[in-house]
């Protein structure tokens, strides 16, 4: 194939899902993109697109092709310079990757989630008790949010002191990973920036973290020698920002959907032990997490378009997710259906190593809810965030309790 005719086939469009309007449904744009071919060159993204199911998965598992060294957004890092020190696990390759990940995926072993789940189905049944007793409240503020940034900073061993400094420090992330960030970034940003940056920083130090907690286990690999102490803080950091926000909007969307669709509630309603199933559909059907981004190691032929050497290529893993050619009725939310094989937590060397940990959560404090609760409704419009990624920023809500319910 002649280089003329190779350009001719690069389909490019002008669509941006991660704008206003894609941040607050998604969906249309995707299939529209879908529809254009296996690869999209996405000029408002300086990136090319994937958004079918079958290239999704071949970018996100053929890490000898498309490396995550060059960042996991739109920024570039080949070509832009990071907003923050680069992650040890979720942005390199291996070998680098090999190491790190090996050190959590012992921390997060079965047997060690295990010793977690008594203590965090007594957190749930004492939050849903308290919401029991104020009936409309607020289900991310009041629930999506405090038991996430309760359970997992307590898993690693922080302080209880000023953990809502993650969720600021996760709205920076997601600003940071946008394409030119440098330029949209204030001068309040720069001082905010720096100081929650200095906060992650001396809270992920080892002085300051329990004995007992995923932090020292991480450190102790460290005095091990299988990482270095530069590792290790970094490696805490991952916990505190992958770990934090992907449940809670999780949480949200998920109660959010069963709202939407009483006909799914009442699946749930009737059968609690189905809330796995329901958060498990709510990744498949809505997820927090749209994107995974990888770029090219060098020049090469894809799907017969010639991309270039570092380029950024983004897969869209919530519109593979909602492919019709791999999925029935995609875009019907349905939690009897067989789930097996979404992407929404990535697949490959770097899936995501906490999924075990974010569906305990979800399980316990979810299941915490239903088992209390007959009836739940909106209180008011749910408020979608409109810039960085897709997620609640509020979803008021009426709950009615099981009769002479408490949660257990
Ligand atoms: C519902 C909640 C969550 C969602 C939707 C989610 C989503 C994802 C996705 C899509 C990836 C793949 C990234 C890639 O391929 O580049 C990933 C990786 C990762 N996740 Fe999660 N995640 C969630 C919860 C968690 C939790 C609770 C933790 C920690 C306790 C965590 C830690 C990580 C880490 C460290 C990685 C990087 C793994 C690697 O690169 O090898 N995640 N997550």
């Amino acid at each position: 194939m002649s280089a003329a005719q190779e350009v001719a086939e690069r389909v490019s469009s002008d669509l941006n899902p991660l704008v206003r309007e894609g941040f607050l449904n998604p969906y249309p744009m995707y299939q529209e993109l879908r529809a254009l071919g296996p690869v999209v060159w996405m000029q408002s993204l300086n990136a090319w697109g994937v958004f079918r199911d079958a290239e999704v998965r071949r970018v996100i598992t053929d890490w000898q092709s498309f490396g995550s060294k060059g960042g996991g957004g739109v920024s570039n890092f080949y070509f832009e310079k990071p907003w923050r020190e680069p992650s040890v696990v979720f942005e390199v390759d291996p070998p680098d990757h090999t190491r790190t990940r090996t050190v959590l995926t012992r921390v997060l072993s079965p047997a060690a989630l295990a010793k977690l789940k008594a203590g965090m189905e007594a957190e749930a049944a004492r939050l849903v008790n308290s919401l029991l007793e104020r009936k409309t409240f607020d289900a991310v503020a009041d629930f999506a949010r405090p038991f996430p940034l309760k359970v997992l900073p307590d898993a690693v061993g922080l302080p209880e002191e000023g953990r809502h400094n993650l969720l600021t420090y996760n709205q920076f992330v997601r600003k940071g990973r946008a394409l030119n960030w440098r330029q949209n970034w204030t001068e309040a940003d720069e001082v905010e920036g720096e100081r929650i940056t200095n906060w992650v920083a001396d809270h992920c130090r080892r002085e300051g973290l329990k004995a007992d907690g995923f932090g020292a286990q991480i450190y102790a690999a460290a005095d091990a020698g299988e990482i270095s102490d530069y590792e290790a803080a970094m490696l805490v950091r991952s916990f505190l920002t992958a770990g934090v926000e992907g449940t809670i909007n999780g949480i949200s969307h998920t109660i959010n959907l069963l709202m939407a669709h009483p006909e799914q509630w009442a699946i749930v309603r009737d059968d609690p032990t189905k809330v796995r199933a329901a958060f498990e559909e709510m990744l498949r059907f809505d997820s927090g997490v749209q994107i995974i981004a990888r770029n090219t190691m060098g020049e090469m032929d894809f799907e017969g378009v010639r991309l270039g050497a570092f380029d950024k290529v983004i897969a869209f893993i919530g519109s593979a997710n909602r492919d019709p050619s791999r999925w029935a009725n995609p875009d019907v939310y349905d939690v009897t259906r067989n789930t097996a094989g979404h992407v929404a937590l990535g697949t490959g060397i770097h899936g995501c190593v906490g999924q075990m940990i974010a569906r305990m959560e979800a399980t316990a404090v979810l299941g915490a809810l239903v088992r209390a609760v007959d009836e739940i409704r909106p209180a008011g419009a749910p408020v979608y965030r409109t810039t960085g990624a897709r997620g609640l920023e509020s979803l008021p809500v009426t709950i009615r309790g099981r009769q002479g319910s408490l949660a257990q």
